[in-house]
């Protein structure tokens, strides 16, 4: 099963339930929240109050990306807000296991992010921990930019350490997909797509999520 979650990032915050309802009737599984500190990332968007706000307008789980510095302190309100998953960045804990542990111990889905220029295999004393691994197929901070095509062979190098350890982690990449590069992500070993622009700036949201929702089950299953 191959999943898409939708990013807000861009979508249209003046009629963001609309947005939301348009993904949701389009078939998506997950509403993908960027959280940006204006630390860790070059941009910042919003906090656990827009999170609970969002969570009142879906039944979709929120898929929380925190692009924070010391994610630890705010496990709580985003727990607290609605959050289904929740995903901090490598680069931005010290002590990952006791973060990761705290985050399962909030009854949450825990997740772990590399950046484009992390090492995979830096990941390993926490691939049994996790329930996801979110590869950024793009440097965070901004929507709209281009995949980094060398993000395809960690996507594969990371399934392929899965098999190896027998886990059962998902693989989630963020950043730049499109219809046209969506099949090599999903052969190189993808689970769950976020998809921000080639979503919401489409002029036909519900119909576009349904697009990649087909094209990820149906070609690749
Ligand atoms: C980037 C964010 C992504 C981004 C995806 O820092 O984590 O979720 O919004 O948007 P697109 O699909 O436009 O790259
Ligand atoms: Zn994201």
């Amino acid at each position: 099963m191959k999943y898409i979650a939708p990013s807000i990032l861009n979508a249209d915050f003046n009629h963001l339930e609309r947005q939301i309802r348009n993904v949701e009737l389009g078939g998506a599984d997950f509403i993908h929240c960027d959280i940006m500190d204006g630390h860790f990332v070059p941009n910042i968007t919003f906090g656990p109050s827009i999170v609970q706000a969002i969570k009142n307008m879906t039944r979709l789980p929120l898929d929380v990306h925190l692009m924070i510095d010391d994610p630890e302190f705010f496990l709580d309100s985003f727990v607290e807000s609605g959050a289904n998953i929740i995903t901090v960045h490598q680069e931005a804990v010290i002590h990952l296991n006791r973060t990761l542990n705290r985050i399962k111990e909030l009854n949450c889905k825990a997740g772990v992010s590399i950046n484009p220029s992390t090492p995979v295999n830096i990941l390993s004393e926490v691939l049994e921990i996790v329930d996801q691994v979110l590869i950024m197929s793009v440097n965070p901070g901004y929507g709209g930019q281009s995949f980094i095509e060398s993000s395809l062979r960690r996507i594969n190098e990371l399934h392929n350490l899965r098999s190896r350890l027998g886990l059962k982690f998902l693989i989630e990449v963020d950043g730049g997909i499109s219809l046209e590069n969506i099949e090599s992500i999903s052969n190189a070993g993808c689970d769950i797509f976020v998809i921000g622009t080639h979503i919401f700036g489409h002029e036909n949201v519900t119909a576009i999520t349904t697009e990649f929702k087909n094209k990820v089950n149906s070609t690749f299953v």
